[in-house]
């Protein structure tokens, strides 16, 4: 059971601490229902229309709107040093925008360096979320070395602390060889743990990279052409591979590319069992960003794997999940600030890799998936919530709404429009990658759907 460390349910709280939402539509991953829903104490108690419920309960109308599961991001990077600086979202900024958002639950990665304890680091991020998270959390350990001391501490992690996943990187300074990621899924599957795995080749990464600088290819351009898709969808081939000598199920995290998903696809289709999760990244913006004139444009669009140059990807990702070759979706939230993303402006591999996502994934999802028409309510609701609950033991506490499960409900209103800015986001990050998506028109224009009552529209000029 990963087990969500902290409950703040403030949003749905009343004196007495219960409520009635009355006159939605409910919306799980297999249907869709009107029906009202009656919480006590933060767990739904009672399903139905024309409930018998206590005098003075609080009552919501919901009518005209979908009631839905709260969003679970199964991948966030709160307060994270890396690439020698930290993420400007912390534990409190980011759980923030993650509910202003739709999402009630997130699970970060509890970063471990070479040779440190497992469980020294998982006790330093336990102190630094417990005091800040505004929604619930879990959290992944990161596997950065192996030695049987690792395998020890994963599982006092697993048998003590409700830790059920671990990640691995095939990519950085800290990635595992062939033979560690063997021994690392090994571990996995005896402990019966999730493993999780970040897929690039980092020697490839290492020496396309030396080769374009030398040549004088310094600038956020260079950061894709390092690292193009083949070099994800090796590295996805070769995870898979490793993962089922061991017989070890596989959760490959940001899946950015065609190529990478068409190799999980194969994969999948010769017996390996193999999970994929896509960004709203991925989802709502493209590579072509990373060409813009302006540095800090360009800096703030830089992620590994990285955004694709190729037009059609978030359409392809899309259509991907929509038929269930890729299961989930994250944010893959690790926000620098444009300070930060400047340490590289003479050198693109310096830029601090990361972008923003958790407070306008679902928005991003909903209208890319579901406003388009490529994906149905249920679906949405699917790769947002009930697969992440299930793939990492929270389901049914949570990822659908029934009797008896938390009440980590969103009320969504499908005919809502907002604009997207850094200006109004409720993130610490100074930029969106959602802001603009036309930048030849220099300003924000994207709408999208939100829930509650709406935030105050705007548009940010690009920096250029
Ligand atoms: O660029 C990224 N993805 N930054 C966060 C670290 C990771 O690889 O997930
Ligand atoms: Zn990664
Ligand atoms: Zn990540
Ligand atoms: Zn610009």
């Amino acid at each position: 059971m990963s087990t969500p460390v902290k409950k703040v349910p403030i949003h749905l709280q009343s004196a007495q601490n219960r409520l009635l939402i009355k006159n939605g539509k409910v919306v799980n991953e297999d249907e869709i229902i009107e029906e009202d829903v009656y919480i006590e104490d933060g767990i739904i108690k009672q399903l139905g229309r024309n409930l018998i419920i206590p005098g003075g309960t609080r009552v919501i109308d919901a009518r005209g709107k979908l009631v839905i599961p709260g969003g679970i991001d199964p991948h966030t990077h709160f307060e994270f040093e890396f690439m020698n600086t930290t993420t400007v979202d912390d534990f409190y900024q980011g759980t923030k925008a993650a509910v202003a958002g739709g999402t009630t639950m997130i699970i970060d990665f509890v970063f471990v360096k070479k040779g440190e304890s497992l469980l020294d680091a998982y006790y330093s991020y336990r102190q630094k979320a417990d005091e800040k998270v505004c929604c619930d959390y879990a959290l992944h350990v990161i596997i950065s070395y192996w030695s049987d001391r690792v395998f020890e501490e994963m599982s006092i992690l697993c048998s003590e602390h409700g830790v059920n996943s671990f990640k691995a990187f095939m990519a950085y300074s800290f990635m595992l060889d062939d033979s560690e990621l063997y021994s690392a899924f090994e571990a996995c599957k005896k402990l019966g743990a999730v493993a999780m795995v970040h897929a690039e080749n980092g020697s490839i990464i290492f020496k396309n990279t030396e080769k374009l600088l030398a040549k004088g290819i310094t600038g956020p351009e260079g950061h894709e052409l390092s690292r193009p898709e083949e070099v994800e969808a090796e590295a996805v081939n070769r995870a898979c591979t490793i993962a089922n000598q061991v017989n070890c199920p596989l959760y490959i995290v940001h899946v950015m590319s065609k190529s990478a998903t068409v190799a999980l696809v194969q994969a999948r289709n010769r017996g390996v069992r193999v999970i994929g999760e896509t960004l709203a990244a991925a989802l709502g913006t493209d590579g072509s960003h990373c060409n813009h004139s302006c540095f800090q444009h360009s800096a703030g669009h830089v992620i590994s794997p990285p955004l694709r140059p190729d037009p059609m990807t978030p359409q392809y990702l899309m259509n991907y999940l929509a038929q269930n070759d890729l299961q989930l979706t994250g944010s893959d939230n690790c926000t620098f600030s444009t300070r930060q993303k400047e340490v590289g402006l003479n050198d693109f591999s310096k830029i601090p890799n990361g972008v923003n996502g958790v407070e306008d994934r679902m928005s991003v999802i909903w209208e890319k998936g579901v406003h388009s028409g490529i994906i149905d309510p249920c679906r949405f609701v699917a790769i947002t919530s009930s697969t992440a609950a299930k793939i990492f033991n929270l389901y049914p506490r949570k990822g659908c709404i029934a009797t008896g499960s938390d009440a980590d409900i969103v009320i969504w209103n499908p005919n809502k429009t907002r604009t997207i800015s850094a200006k109004t986001h409720h993130q610490a990050v100074d930029f969106n990658i959602f802001e603009v998506l036309d930048y030849q028109q220099k300003y924000a224009i994207m709408k999208t759907h939100l829930i509650g009552n709406g935030m105050p529209r705007c548009s940010r000029v690009c920096y250029s």
